[in-house]
């Protein structure tokens, strides 16, 4: 059999030669398409019905024998094959099966045909390169707002394939971002959150339309725009004392951890910036600083401090009322943070009883400062100590102010053991007295003047007459002043000038 095949070449090349000129005349069909390693199949001509004997060659510079549907003749290679009696089916193409192949058919005459057939490889390993950009633990690139980012993507194919850039943001449609041969790149100079979505590169063979891409997730992170601010308040009845620190505006969320100062011991952290302490870990002045951490934000993060203070107090050490008239308690709280909150106390029985307000008493408060108004005073229930009370999770701390009760009538000669002072208050009231004190004092002059003759018109000025409550000889001499003086320094706590960050 072998034999038979070698005598048959030298009698087709003859004929194959004289028919060339005929084909180019018939001109060519479009080229069939195949792919490297799949399979293809090349007709004899586009003819239906029964078909003569056929025999397939490549056009080289010399025809070369493929197949014959002669079964006499074994195909040139086992990847040829008959497919149909008349087409040539090629198994597991190559590069090089790329050509022009002829077929000749034998029936009543001879006919020769012609097919152009083209090989397309790829496009394989689509390589993308992003960069300046982080990695995430899940793989997903991120890049920092107002960086620059520069797109690169590369493939190979045969023939070169055409490889595009498109991007799609989160719920919209896909836009190109230009194409070009073999290696496409462009720069993102500003990155926005816009610009955050899926980057997809794309490369085509032009040859086989076959497409091969690779999407990459881009996320534009942020971190906040101005400093962290810390915040220490109460919760849960004053025991409790909860630190909060809130750095926002940044993309994605950043982390906290708030730490004691100095030392750096570690209190907590979290994603919400929020941390509880109980009284067991709090001391009058303590700090503690929060560091908030962006994954594009300041290496080194970015921090705030609290200071945390008991309260200072100052009040009038002592108050007169006199009798079915009104007084007021003044409290002045300082220097507590987080702010504390005042309680007014009644000192008649133990455990003091806490005052509510009713048609008796009246509080009201002013940021830090309290007022506790007794109303139509009466000896008997209301003279005593008062209590003023501020308390925040650092501390509790209380002033004590006496309230004597008088009979109103005592300068009309009634001795009830006062001592009276006279001032003359054109010259001396303002002088003084506190800032501070001169409602109060104003609200208990007008008590004052309904309820008896304390002011006395002489020589068209007006005096009036203070009482010095306790009696104490030696305070007359320097008249209120002196009082007072003595009574801010006892009772209030140095005042201190730091203030939380
Ligand atoms: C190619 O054809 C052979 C049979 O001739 C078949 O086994 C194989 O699966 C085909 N390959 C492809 C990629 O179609
Ligand atoms: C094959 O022939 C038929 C009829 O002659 C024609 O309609 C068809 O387009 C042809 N196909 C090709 C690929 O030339
Ligand atoms: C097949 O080829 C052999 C050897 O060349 C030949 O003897 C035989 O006649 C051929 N058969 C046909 C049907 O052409
Ligand atoms: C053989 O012919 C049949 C019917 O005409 C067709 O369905 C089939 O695809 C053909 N096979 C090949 C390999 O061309
Ligand atoms: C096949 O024929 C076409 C048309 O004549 C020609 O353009 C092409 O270069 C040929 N291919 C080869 C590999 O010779
Ligand atoms: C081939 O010739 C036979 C008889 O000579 C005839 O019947 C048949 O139609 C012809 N076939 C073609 C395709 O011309
Ligand atoms: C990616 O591109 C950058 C510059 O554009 C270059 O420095 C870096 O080496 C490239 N990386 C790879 C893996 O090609
Ligand atoms: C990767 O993690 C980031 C941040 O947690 C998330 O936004 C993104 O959707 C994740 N990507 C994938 C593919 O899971
Ligand atoms: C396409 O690539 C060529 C060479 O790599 C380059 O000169 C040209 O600027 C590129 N065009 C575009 C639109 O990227
Ligand atoms: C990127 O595409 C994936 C899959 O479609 C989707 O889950 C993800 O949300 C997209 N990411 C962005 C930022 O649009
Ligand atoms: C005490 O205060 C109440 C309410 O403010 C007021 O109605 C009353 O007249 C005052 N009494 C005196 C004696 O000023
Ligand atoms: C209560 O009043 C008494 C005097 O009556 C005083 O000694 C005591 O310190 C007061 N207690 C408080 C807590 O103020």
């Amino acid at each position: 059999m072998a034999a038979g095949v070698r005598p048959s070449r030298p009698q087709v090349l003859v004929c194959l030669g004289v028919l060339l000129a005929r084909w180019v005349a018939a001109g060519l069909e479009a080229p069939v398409i195949g792919e490297v390693h799949e399979n293809v199949t090349l007709h004899c001509g586009n003819i239906s019905g029964p078909r003569g004997l056929v025999t397939w060659y490549r056009d080289d510079s010399e025809p070369v024998f493929l197949l014959s549907s002669n079964s006499s003749f074994r195909p040139a290679e086992p990847r040829f094959s008959l497919a149909n009696g008349s087409s040539l089916h090629i198994k597991a193409l190559r590069l090089q099966d790329e050509g022009n192949y002829t077929c000749r058919e034998v029936l009543n005459e001879t006919r020769w045909f012609r097919v152009w057939l083209r090989v397309a490889r790829g496009p394989y390993e689509v390589e993308v390169n992003i960069s300046s950009t982080g990695t995430l633990p899940n793989g997903t690139l991120y890049a920092a707002k107002g960086s620059q980012v520069d797109f690169s993507c590369s493939s190979r194919s045969w023939p070169p394939p055409v490889v595009e850039w498109q991007f799609r943001a989160p719920d919209s449609s896909t836009e190109p971002f230009g194409s070009n041969l073999t290696v496409s790149s462009f720069i993102l100079l500003l990155m926005s959150q816009n610009l955050q979505g899926n980057y997809t590169c794309l490369a085509t063979n032009t040859l086989s339309g076959r497409q091969r891409k690779v999407t990459t997730e881009l996320l534009v992170y942020s971190p906040p725009p101005s400093a962290p601010q810390c915040r220490a308040e109460m919760s849960q009845g004053q025991l409790t004392l909860q630190l909060t620190c809130r750095w926002d505006g940044g993309y994605p969320d950043p982390d906290f951890l708030w730490t004691e100062e100095p030392g750096g011991v570690a209190v907590g952290t979290s994603k919400l910036g929020v941390e509880m302490l109980n009284q067991s870990q709090l001391s009058d002045g303590k700090k503690f600083k929060c560091v908030g951490s962006h994954i594009v934000g300041p290496e080194l993060g970015a921090s705030c401090v609290v200071q945390i203070r008991s309260a200072s107090l100052v009040s009038e050490p002592m108050k007169t009322c006199f009798v079915g008239s009104n007084v007021t308690l003044t409290c002045q709280v300082s220097g507590a943070y987080p702010p504390a909150k005042i309680l007014w106390l009644r000192n008649l029985t133990q455990p003091e009883v806490v005052i509510r307000p009713n048609g008796h008493y009246l509080i009201t408060q002013n940021g830090q400062s309290s007022t506790l108004t007794i109303r139509n005073c009466s000896q008997v229930l209301d003279e005593g100590y008062y209590v003023c009370q501020a308390k925040n999770p650092v501390g509790v701390r209380e002033v004590d102010i006496w309230l004597s009760v008088k009979v109103g009538n005592t300068f009309r000669g009634q001795d009830m053991g006062d001592v009276m002072v006279l001032v003359d208050s054109e010259e001396e009231e303002v002088e003084e007295e506190d800032v501070a004190e001169e409602e109060e004092e104003e609200e208990e002059e007008a008590d004052e003047r309904e309820e008896s003759p304390k002011e006395i018109n002489k020589h068209g000025h007006i005096h009036r007459v203070t009482a010095l409550v306790n009696g104490n000889v030696d305070w007359m001499g320097n008249g209120l002043q002196a009082l007072q003086d003595d009574s801010s320094e006892e009772q209030s706590d140095i005042v201190q000038e730091d203030r939380p960050v």
